[in-house]
């Protein structure tokens, strides 16, 4: 070994500390979409710095798995990041959280078999906890991917007795544990029995979630497999492990929290309510004996825009799933110079992942300052002439505000049948993620701008230039 290897080592556990802080600077800098790209290099720079560390100090001696590991993982993660759809990406997430929690489980399985005679109560503890955690974040993971890909039913799959089956399962684990811990540390068919119990608990928790509730269930898996690195971590005696699980784990925590109090929900609702059992009602807005479908032309909604004063753009999935943003943007230009005060308002579960919104108008380099949120702009809708609704369905559905028996009664939405006129572009009357159908489109005020939204918006800044 070199000697300047030898000094490193000697660092070890201050470079450890070095990565970590700006693990937590990075994170920090990801709550903001200006410090959102540097906060993402720092983090992975730290990534850099305690992998490196902990490959030179950790007496390998042949890098051969090493170097086809790394080579077979930065393949794989150049490929996904310019072939998988920004639309897709929560699924992208659960698969990376399963291959997080199975790679936790695997690694505290080998410390089990290497240190078979030196197993003391609290390693066989870690052991076990992290082989658990690992093996459940595994499979509900890849459940959760499943139902998102659309490669088996996102409807909710429930049966007889399936809490008590799950806490059964949980109870015979737990006495499993105990008896290899307490009792008979070196078990090796128990040792697999545990994980087994585990892998089949991550299918059956995850079964019954709809797949409105998926995204806060990736939320939950991604805290769980940063617990199960916690854990390895101390399997490991490794200072980074349990710094960094412990970061993921608890901001998980802190996003599904956010997320459910988006949706005005708890997170024991979201596990064990069946929320989407019923989806797609299609009753609302078909059977509304006041309201007719106004299908209005590009030209009619022209002449509107050119009359307005304030205009708030409101984006959702259809924006996402049109690759309108850029459009979106030009729009926003054009209205600008036409002397018109242009926002834009973002809803924190619009789209289908957590900033979903903010990413894509980023990329298009809409300006941050005329982001707002959604307690922001709220107040504003009553004082707009026209707001703007992309592709949004669910985040802008007046139900959630006045339809007590409506599953989303309660979901803060964004206000925009308060704007003297709205206009929603969409392709139908078909209801959003939730299943629900949007009195909003049938409102006296309201103008449906049937299309896809890309050509429509593309229609409206030739309409608008042309004034
Ligand atoms: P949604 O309620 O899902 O509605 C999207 C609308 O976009 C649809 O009604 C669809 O209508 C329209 N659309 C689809 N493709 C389009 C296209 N090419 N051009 C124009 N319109 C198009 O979207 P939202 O309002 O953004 O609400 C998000 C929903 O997803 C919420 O229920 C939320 O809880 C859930 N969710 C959120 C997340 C996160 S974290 N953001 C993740 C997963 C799920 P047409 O088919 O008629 O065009």
């Amino acid at each position: 070994m070199s000697a300047f290897a030898a000094n490193l080592i000697d660092l070890k556990d201050w470079i450890y500390l070095i990565a970590a802080i700006c693990f937590i600077v990075g994170i920090k800098m990801l709550t903001s979409p200006e410090t959102a790209a540097k906060g993402n290099y720092i983090s992975a720079f730290a990534m850099l710095l305690a992998v490196g560390i902990t490959i030179i100090s950790g007496q390998i001696s042949d890098f051969t798995w090493i170097a086809a590991g790394i080579a077979a993982g930065a393949l794989v993660g150049i490929v996904a990041s310019r072939l998988v759809k920004m639309t897709a990406m929560p699924q992208m997430v659960a698969l990376y959280n399963g291959l997080g929690g199975a790679a936790s489980a695997l690694v505290a399985s080998s410390e089990y078999l290497r240190k078979l005679d030196e197993l003391t109560p609290f390693l066989s503890t870690v052991i076990l906890l992290s082989l658990f955690v690992g093996s459940l974040t595994f499979t509900g993971s890849v459940v959760a991917f499943a139902k998102l890909q659309e490669l088996v039913s996102g409807k909710p799959v429930v049966f007889p007795l399936q809490h008590l089956i799950n806490l059964t399962l949980i109870v015979g684990t737990l006495a499993i544990g105990v008896f290899l811990v307490a009792v008979e540390p070196v078990n090796i068919p128990w040792f697999i029995a545990v994980s087994g119990i585990a892998m089949v608990l991550g299918v059956l928790v995850v079964i019954p979630i709809g797949g409105a509730d998926m995204p806060v269930v990736i939320a939950l898996l991604n805290s769980y497999s940063g617990i199960a690195v916690s854990l390895t971590g101390f399997v490991l005696s490794n200072n980074a492990l349990i710094i960094v699980g412990s970061l993921v784990g608890a901001s998980g925590i802190f996003l599904t929290n956010e997320m459910c109090v988006a949706m005005n929900r708890s997170i024991w609702n979201v596990l064990f309510g069946g929320f989407g059992q019923g989806a797609a009602t299609g009753a609302a807005a078909v059977q509304d004996p006041t309201g007719a479908v106004k299908p209005y032309t590009i030209g009619d909604a022209v002449n509107v825009l050119e009359a307005s004063q304030r205009v708030i753009l409101v984006p959702g999935y259809g924006m996402a799933a049109s690759q309108a943003q850029h459009a979106v943007r030009d729009l926003g230009d054009n209205l600008e110079e036409m002397g018109i005060d242009v926002k834009y308002a973002i809803h924190p579960v619009a789209g289908r992942m957590p900033g979903h919104m903010n990413v894509l108008l980023a990329e298009s380099n809409v300006p941050y300052d005329l982001l707002k949120d959604m307690d922001e702009i709220n107040p504003e809708f009553r004082q707009t002439d026209v707001a703007i609704v992309i592709g949004a369905n669910d985040v802008v559905n007046p139900a959630a505000n006045e339809d007590p028996s409506s599953p989303i009664y309660g979901m803060p939405i964004l206000n925009v049948e308060e704007a003297k006129t709205v206009m929603v572009l969409k392709r139908s009357m078909n209801p959003g993620f939730a299943g629900i159908d949007n009195a909003l489109f049938l409102r006296d005020n309201t103008m449906m701008l049937f299309g896809d939204a890309k050509s429509t918006l593309n229609k409206l800044v030739e309409g608008v230039k042309g004034k």
